[in-house]
């Protein structure tokens, strides 16, 4: 073959992990017009894996290797609802590391299904059992990594680098992408990194930005933030995969978040549902959960206010269940009209419609 120089510059990366991250921004036009003020959209399904969790399995399984946790050949362990599985799976092919998931049967099938064809060994767990529970998911992969020689749990919800991730590089890219001119960042509170290490690069940035944390029906969250208290009694299960805690994480920085918002199984599946129809983004449910969020707040937004909300992964991870019409029946979510509607502006009307009729003839 001839060889021939040209002034372009090669363009390629070295491995796959280089690829995560710089993720685009859109604005949500239905959003942006209902609530007067610029409403953007983070695309974390824009990373190699499909979401946001992308940033963390490098950064964590690094850090380990910079203290001398996890040598050559290691395994390594995590427990997760899929999305940090990933992350793990592919940070462990690339640097030779052999990998275990614990997850729970919550998990929707197609991303443990996604994570066995990685070449992780899935350990799937009940997820109806208090987090001290032996059998609960936490519970197990500190079990493995107790018995297993040369592993290392990667803990996400008490490890800094998944913090310390977001904070290097989903922080920066919000600031740059807005042109510093955020005021809202939204999005859904798990182990806390996502919020935390964005939200505190953002406050450092302009402390006038508010933070809002999504949380979820079921979850301990919000009341620890109001309160200070774990309260037990809070804890229920639910549907919403990676969104709100029994237990308190260490990344969760309360001190950086404003609020917290707690939403609904069903709203956040009917909400991502919509989007897909009104924005041509296919989006998973905690997006639909963060949506949820900032449409009960719609009306406190001024229309000078930038809005950023952080949608965590991509809608292929669900087509199981909030993209199939029989797991949302068999949930009892598909019980009126305006649930069929395409977009949030015919669901308004439809539901202003339909109240109307309940108000005049009752209950139907
Ligand atoms: C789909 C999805 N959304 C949101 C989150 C929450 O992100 P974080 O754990 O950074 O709080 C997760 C975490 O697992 C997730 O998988």
């Amino acid at each position: 073959m001839t060889q021939h120089s040209t002034n372009l510059k090669p363009q390629w990366v070295d491995n796959i992990m280089e690829t995560v991250g710089n993720t685009p921004m859109v604005k949500l036009h239905g959003l942006s017009q209902l609530s007067g003020c610029l409403v953007l959209a983070k695309l974390e399904s824009f990373n190699p894996g499909l979401s946001a969790k992308d940033r963390i399995g490098h950064a964590v399984i690094e850090a380990a290797e910079k203290d001398g946790l996890i040598k050559p050949g290691g395994t390594i362990i995590e427990s997760t609802s899929g999305n940090t599985g990933y992350s793990v799976a592919m940070a462990c092919i690339v640097k030779g590391y052999k990998c275990i998931l614990t997850t729970t049967d919550k998990s929707a099938e197609e991303k443990i299904t996604t994570l066995r064809a990685l070449g992780a060994e899935v350990i799937v767990c009940p997820n109806h059992v208090p987090s001290d529970d032996p059998q609960s998911y936490y519970s197990q992969a500190e079990r493995l990594a107790a018995e297993i020689p040369n592993s290392f749990y990667v803990n996400q919800y008490y490890n800094e680098a998944n913090l310390d991730a977001h904070y290097r590089s989903t922080g920066p890219e919000l600031w740059k992408q807005t042109g510093g001119l955020i005021t809202h960042f939204m999005a859904t509170c798990g182990t806390g990194g996502t919020i935390s290490g964005s939200g505190r690069y953002l406050k450092e940035q302009n402390p006038n930005i508010k933070v809002i944390a999504v949380d979820a029906e079921g979850s301990v969250l919000t009341k620890y933030h109001q309160t200070g208290e774990l309260d037990k009694s809070e804890i229920h299960s639910y549907q919403l995969e990676g969104v709100g805690k029994n237990i308190i994480p260490s990344n969760v920085e309360f001190d950086i978040i404003d609020k917290f918002i707690k939403v609904d199984d069903r709203s956040s599946a009917f909400r991502a549902r919509q989007l897909t129809k009104s924005e041509a983004i296919f989006a998973g449910y905690s997006s639909g959960a963060v949506i949820e969020a900032f449409m009960r707040m719609r009306r406190e937004f001024k229309p000078s206010d930038v809005v950023v909300l952080l949608f965590a992964d991509h809608g292929s991870k669900y087509l199981s269940k909030i993209y199939n019409n029989g797991w949302m029946q068999k949930q009892g979510f598909i019980r009126k009209i305006a649930d069929y509607a395409p977009s949030y502006q015919i669901q308004r009307r439809l539901e202003r419609v339909f109240n109307k009729y309940i108000k005049n003839y009752g209950n139907i």
